[in-house]
């Protein structure tokens, strides 16, 4: 179990489109599940369920095909007091829950729009986070860009991790979200992994943009590379340089110990 608390450490990792939040969200799956270190649910809150994919999960329902559904039952007039609204979405987030050797995972599809089914939106937020409740890790790989962390989908978490590769783009959006996050999230603690670095030449070139902290960085493999290109399940490939580094970083994060 981690540590003493009995609340769940959740970790969102957000940036860039393209710079390795789903590679680095995997590693950090693998990471909690091969070291045995407490119950871990994956949340994939990229409408590209690309999460699914690097952990070869099947998605037969998202969080925002639930809603749909019943936003739908309700325009077409069927009346439902809150209680039975409650169970009943309870009860399909349930189902759209998959658990497969100790790890469970949710997909969340698009984000809700707000303003709109208010109180269906709140409910799922409840339940979601009732669910996270029962576990030791959550672990969430968000959408590219600001647009999440604006509309508050990671309100609440301890570990926010950004993740840039070495491009002037990447540490500037790094450095948007980071921004937002102070007044859109509450989190313990943020840090950024710089991924994809070629060697130790290119990291001292790197310079974190103000107010950031680095807490890794992850080499260029292409043990990841090969992994995304033949479709395997970032759980199975052997250890490599990249993975190793992930480990590093949430141990230097203070996510494991
Ligand atoms: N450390 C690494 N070494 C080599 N290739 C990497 C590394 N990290 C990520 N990649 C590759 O970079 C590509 C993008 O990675 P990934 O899908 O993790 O990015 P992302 O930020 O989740 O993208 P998106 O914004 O589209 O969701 C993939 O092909 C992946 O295999
Ligand atoms: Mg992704």
């Amino acid at each position: 179990m981690p540590g003493s608390e009995d609340a769940p450490r959740i970790i969102a990792v957000c940036g860039k489109g393209g710079v390795g939040k789903t590679s680095v969200s995997a590693g950090i799956v693998r990471t909690l599940v091969n070291r045995g270190a407490g119950k871990v649910l994956a949340i994939d809150a990229d409408p590209a369920v690309g999460l699914a994919a690097a952990l070869r999960v099947k998605v037969s329902a998202t969080v925002d095909d639930i809603r749909n559904r019943l936003i739908d039952r309700l325009r077409s007039g069927e009346r439902e007091d809150r209680k039975d609204l409650i169970s009943h979405l309870d009860y399909e987030v349930f189902g759209a829950l998959s658990e497969q050797s100790g790890l469970a995972f949710l997909a969340i599809g698009r984000p809700e729009t707000d303003g709109c089914y208010c109180q269906v939106n709140e409910i799922l937020k409840d339940i979601i986070g009732s669910i996270a409740g029962n576990f030791d890790f959550v672990v969430i790989d968000g959408e590219a860009g600001i647009e999440q962390v604006n509309r508050r989908v990671m309100e609440k978490v301890t570990h926010l991790i950004l993740v840039s590769d070495p491009s002037a783009k990447g540490l500037a959006v790094a450095k948007t979200i980071m921004d937002v996050s102070k007044r859109a999230v509450a989190y313990e603690r943020a840090g950024l992994v710089l991924n994809r670095v070629r060697g130790n030449s290119e990291l001292d070139r790197l310079a974190a943009p103000a107010g950031l902290e680095i807490i890794g960085w992850v080499p260029e493999d292409d043990a990841i590379r090969e992994a995304d290109i033949s479709g395997k399940c970032i759980l199975d490939i052997p250890d490599c340089p990249a993975l190793t580094a992930i480990e590093k970083s949430l141990l230097s994060f203070g996510v494991i110990v």
